[in-house]
């Protein structure tokens, strides 16, 4: 889609829609604004006065009959003879001091599914008169351009259906408004753009099937967006695993036929200047069977979006680079395949780890902090000034929280704070959930330093993270975001399809973008 900001007039410029908000008043439609910029009533009629705008007839009483309210996210086309684009469709926005952020996301949404459903190549869209919202033009532009890019973010790629017989999304977006207000809206558009084109590659990434995705292919997925979007980009294969004695990562592996992998990206900030060092890890589990201890067959293939925390890594990169964040950013993601064959991982095998400490395997099905693990410690060795790893850790964190917030945890207080309010602002909130001396505890082992699980199934999330914690230096400000729960939508929303997310990578962008600036 191709946005645009201009001035040219409501009334006389060219398009096949007119995307119009209309806020809510006293539970009614406040259609003030709507009747002035509309130029007279609906129809031809150009009689003297006020014809057509009180009253039951006219434009206004079309929706008052219509029963349109301007409740958040309703919508209602209409038809209008003195513009040039002739549709309108209203879309309601709700009581304008309720209206924030994520009701823009949702609107510009519903805007754009409507419009593609009407067949509307040309949108143009009034934006509310400066004042109206309690937002910076900047975050109403931001917010309308990710709605509705990632209303429409696509699926089925591998349906064999002809593509000619899909709708077509609408390409030309266009927002009618005075010129002093576009600099801040054209630079909301640019920075949408990089959060959507991180959003949905982190989508594509957690849609691909698991016989496709495997550890190589994730690999080379993250080598060809390294090749586009400037980074440096380097894949440690299973014989530099062993070179490094990262028992976690190739534990895990080796009970699949697809090899396991560590992906290391590099971005560099721009200029010379001193910046801050950020390192992301994201858990890259291509398929959790459960490895010996297998899973229950229910549900098993949404153990595809265990590498939700590698697509959000990988998302947040490429929008770090296309903001041209004042960063030096390295991300990791390890890669496995969980599976249990004759060569897998047994419960009560001890495994050592990268970082020379000893692991017991009580539970195969707990494999998710055993890759971070040996990838935590590689992303310490170069002392990073913020560590924030992203991974579908655990059941528990989705008992504790659903599928409204991920947990986050760590030993930072600074970084807990950043990533809850950068959650606030892309809506991806995530809730702070404890990580004290107790759960580490919790986790150390009988015979070998550590075991994988702590005991019983109480404060599961806590136990997990606090396992991580084993292999973080204490003086390094670390976090780690339990996004288990939020990978995958089983139903399609207002800002996306069902399927993969995107989740945390427009997270873990705008965290680095507050905690640089
Ligand atoms: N990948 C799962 C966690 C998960 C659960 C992600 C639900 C998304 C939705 C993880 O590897 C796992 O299996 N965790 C176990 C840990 C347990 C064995 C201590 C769990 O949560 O049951
Ligand atoms: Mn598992
Ligand atoms: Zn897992």
């Amino acid at each position: 889609m191709r946005w645009t900001v201009t001035k040219t007039g409501l009334a006389e410029t060219p398009g096949d829609l007119i995307v119009y908000p209309v806020f809510q008043k006293d539970d009614a439609a406040d259609l003030g604004a709507l009747l002035k910029a509309a130029g007279g009533p609906p129809s031809a009629a150009k009689g003297k006065g006020k014809s057509g705008h009180g009253g039951g007839t006219g434009l206004k009483g079309i929706i008052e009959s219509a029963g349109f309210t301007a409740k958040a996210e309703t919508t209602l086309p209409v038809y209008c003879g003195g513009v040039k684009a002739g549709w309108f469709l209203l879309v309601g926005m709700g009581p304008a001091q309720k209206a924030g952020l994520q009701t823009v996301r949702k609107v510009a949404g519903k805007a754009a599914r409507e419009a593609r459903s009407m067949k509307a190549a040309r949108v143009l869209v009034s934006l509310p008169a400066a004042g109206v919202l309690n937002l910076d033009d900047t975050a109403l532009a931001r917010c309308w351009v990710e709605g509705a890019e990632l209303a429409l973010s696509p699926i089925g790629e591998l349906k064999t259906m002809p593509k000619k017989k899909r709708p077509a999304d609408p390409r030309d977006w266009k927002f009618l408004v005075e010129a002093p207000r576009h600099r801040a809206l054209r630079g909301g558009v640019q920075e949408a753009e990089a959060m959507v084109a991180g959003c949905i590659f982190a989508r594509h990434l957690v849609n691909l099937p698991p016989n496709i995705l495997t550890p190589a292919e994730l690999a080379s997925q993250a080598r060809r967006m390294a090749r586009s979007e400037g980074l440096k980009c380097q894949i440690l294969g299973v014989p530099q695993l062993k070179k490094l004695k990262m028992g976690g990562i190739l534990g895990v592996g080796q009970g699949s036929t697809n090899p396991p992998r560590l992906i290391v990206l590099d971005y560099k900030a721009p200029a010379g200047t001193k910046v801050p060092t950020v390192a992301l890890v994201g858990k890259g589990i291509t398929f959790d069977s459960g490895g010996i201890s297998l899973k229950p067959s229910a549900g098993m293939g949404d153990m595809k979006s265990d590498m939700g925390g590698a697509a959000a890594v990988l998302g947040a990169a490429v929008i770090a680079a296309r903001l041209k964040l004042p960063v030096n950013l390295q991300v990791l993601v390890p890669t496995a395949e969980n599976m249990p064959d004759g060569s897998a991982v047994k419960p009560a095998d001890v495994i050592t780890m990268a970082s020379g400490k000893t692991v017991e395997v009580l539970n195969t099905d707990a494999e998710g902090r055993l890759i971070l693990a040996d990838a935590l410690w590689y992303a310490g060795r170069s002392k990073p000034d913020y560590l924030i790893d992203a991974a579908t850790l655990t059941g528990a964190c989705v008992v504790a929280l659903g599928k409204f917030f991920a947990g986050a945890m760590g030993n930072s207080g600074e970084l807990l704070e950043i990533l809850q309010q950068a959650g606030g602002e892309t809506f991806e909130r995530v809730w702070q959930l404890p990580l004290i001396d107790e759960h580490k505890e919790a986790v150390e082992g009988t015979w070998s330093d550590l075991q994988n699980i702590g005991g019983g199934r109480e404060a599961g999330a806590s136990t997990a993270g606090a396992f991580l914690a084993h292999f973080v230096d204490d003086s390094q400000a670390w976090a780690h975001v339990d996004i288990a729960g939020m990978a995958l939508a089983d139903k399609g929303t207002a800002t996306g399809p069902k399927g993969g997310t995107g989740f945390g990578a427009r997270l873990l962008a705008r965290a680095i973008q507050i905690l640089v600036t």
